[in-house]
């Protein structure tokens, strides 16, 4: 984390592209192969009978603890070949483990057994199944479908290519068309079973060297796209699995055909007998979810509130630009796909939102549960949602005068100062306490990192000034003694977290500029502070430094850090 975090301390400059980048196998190529990106843990569910009967009785109840690292949950895959067979014994696998999954296949319509699969699909597990007709060669079809399932939810967590076909046939008298058909869907669609080995019996030469081609196609692109780049590209896992002996609607076809088959089949099998397309359920749920995950790369998570705009956006994208994943949060889901279109694109990390009020606790803990069955930890959280209450009239010629502005004024109110209060403090501690479970185990997934929170604070909870606002200059004094009260608590029970706040001046924001433009960026006229040491309101580049530093280094703890181009100099604390 320190390195990429470092070089954008650096190269400032890049805090002004930042955005979200979800990325498919469809955007790299139109031909889809095996594939599962960065995946998170959650709970899985055991689905297989057998299994079942070996686990106690009492614990069903708890299977949502059990093999976390196989929850699919709000997960989105595509499995091309999925109208039946292997590719929906696949599939339905993948939704009994909480993943919404879409089958595409060349059928009109998806088999009986598709609709019965479907039926199957069982609410509880949080899963789904879903149907498009589309064929892998056609190259705008699938980029077209793809695009609109991964835009559906914005995302797409893996894929499995299982479509093929199989003409069975001496190689001699194959024709160029049909050497052609079979490269084309096989290739494409690249679900193997036969490039090792040659399956006695089966009369399939280009099948089979189209299957051996496919395997190579897996090594090629997992060793192009596996790796994280420093651009922040890649970290696509690519994995190829070969079953054999496998008795699918394709292989049933084929021992009809030729009796003899099967036979040859079942004495060269090991086991004596052919599979079910079933027995690679769990193959597929291994490929696709966090229990693989050893073939991938990993990236910082982050959660910022408010980070739509203003101050959490600069921090947003100071963090996305630099590899990390950050969530941000707020009320208005307008703001957030704002942020996210105008500085999510094409850069390293991405930037997703989410919408919820940090000023209630079951939306606190909505959030948690969300971000848990996505992410195995949270590396930082930004608490940087605030208000700025009413203001008052402070200057005035005597007692009365003072009194008829700071408590006769129709908006010197209690309400004022409590809605101010709730959500510029006691949010900070139940975002934090919320958030705790996650943020310690960052330290474990991110070896020599521990989780961080950052609180927003203000200059003005320092100042000596009320700069016409009490209720909210005595709301972030109170910030900034929670920041130390939780970073000593959380220290005294020895947990990895870091807790620090950051106190900026004044910077451009919905709150001080009174809106923003389309970008959700505010503009304040530089004009207005030439009595500043800095002469000027702070930028992007300077909220990301501070915020760059906080979550890098390991050694700050408990401390405020004023980043206020001189403030308190000139407004003295
Ligand atoms: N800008 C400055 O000069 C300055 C100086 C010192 C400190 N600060 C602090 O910096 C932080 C960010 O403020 P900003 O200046 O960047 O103003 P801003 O542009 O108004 O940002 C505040 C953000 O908080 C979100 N928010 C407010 N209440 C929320 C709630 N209940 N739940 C979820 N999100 C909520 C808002 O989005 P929704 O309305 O859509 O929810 C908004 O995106 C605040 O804590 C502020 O006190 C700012």
């Amino acid at each position: 984390m320190s390195l990429p975090i470092m070089r954008a301390f650096f190269r400032p400059k890049r805090i002004s592209i930042a955005g979200f980048s979800w990325m498919s196998a469809s955007s790299r190529d139109a031909y889809p192969i095996p594939t599962a990106r960065r995946l998170s843990s959650a709970s899985a569910v055991c689905s297989s009978l057998l299994l079942s009967r070996k686990l106690p009785d009492e614990a069903i109840s708890a299977t949502q603890q059990r093999f976390k690292e196989f929850d699919l949950q709000s997960k989105v895959f595509v499995v091309t070949g999925g109208a039946r067979g292997l590719g929906l014994a696949m599939a339905e696998a993948l939704v009994e483990a909480g993943g919404k999954v879409h089958c595409l296949d060349r059928l009109e319509a998806p088999d009986d057994e598709f609709d019965l699969a479907q039926s199957r699909a069982c609410g509880d597990f949080g899963g789904s199944l879903h149907y498009s007709r589309m064929d892998v060669r056609d190259v705008e079809s699938l980029n077209s479908t793809i695009s609109r399932i991964a835009a559906e939810d914005s995302r797409l967590d893996g894929l499995i290519a299982a479509a093929g076909i199989q003409k069975i046939k001496p190689a001699t008298e194959y024709t160029m068309d049909e050497i052609n058909e079979v490269l084309a869907i096989n290739y494409s669609g690249v679900f193997l079973m036969s490039g090792f080995v040659a399956n006695k019996g089966l009369i399939s030469p280009v099948y089979s060297s189209s299957k051996a081609a496919v395997i190579q196609l897996g090594r090629s692109l997992a060793m192009e796209w596996g790796k994280i780049e420093e651009d922040g590209s890649g970290g696509i896992r690519v994995n190829s699995l070969c079953p054999g002996h496998i008795e699918t609607p394709m292989v049933k076809k084929n021992f009809e055909d030729d009796p003899a088959l099967k036979e040859t089949w079942l004495r060269e099998n090991m086991l004596g007998r052919l599979s079910k397309p079933e027995e690679f359920r769990g193959a597929g749920l291994f490929l696709l979810s966090e229990a693989s995950s050893f073939m991938t790369g990993a990236t910082l998570v982050a959660l910022v509130t408010g980070g739509g705009s203003g101050i959490g956006l600069m921090a947003t994208q100071a963090l996305a630009v630099n590899g990390a994943k950050v969530y941000i949060v707020g009320r208005t889901g307008e703001k957030l796909d704002n942020a996210v279109k105008a500085h999510g694109q094409n850069i390293a990390g991405e930037i997703i939102p989410m919408t919820a009020d940090i000023t209630s606790k079951s939306d606190i803990a909505k959030l948690v549960k969300e971000i848990e069955s996505r992410e195995k930890c949270l590396c930082i959280l930004i608490n940087n949602a605030g208000v700025s209450g009413n203001t008052l009239e402070t200057e005035a010629k005597n007692a009365e005068e003072m009194k008829r502005n700071l408590f006769d004024a129709e908006n010197s109110t209690f309400d004022d100062w409590c809605s101010t209060y709730r959500t510029n403090v006691p949010q900070l501690f139940f975002m934090t306490t919320a958030f705790l479970p996650l943020l310690q185990k960052s330290s474990e997934f991110h070896h020599g990192y521990s989780g961080t929170v950052i609180n927003i604070s203000s200059i003005s909870g320092i100042v000596k000034s009320s700069q016409h606002h009490f209720g909210y200059n005595a709301s972030k004094a109170a910030s900034i003694q929670l920041t130390k009260l939780l970073a000593s608590e959380v220290a005294n029970n020895g947990l990895k977290v870091r807790i620090n706040s950051i106190a900026p001046g004044v910077f451009p924001s919905e709150m001080t500029a009174g809106g923003s433009g389309e970008d959700q960026k505010s503009y304040i006229d530089k004009e207005k502070y030439q009595k500043l040491p800095a002469r000027r309101p702070g930028k992007d580049q300077d909220m990301a430094g501070a915020v760059l530093f906080a979550a890098a280094n390991q050694y700050l703890n408990g401390q405020t850090i004023a980043v206020d181009g001189g403030y308190l100099l000139h407004a003295g604390a």
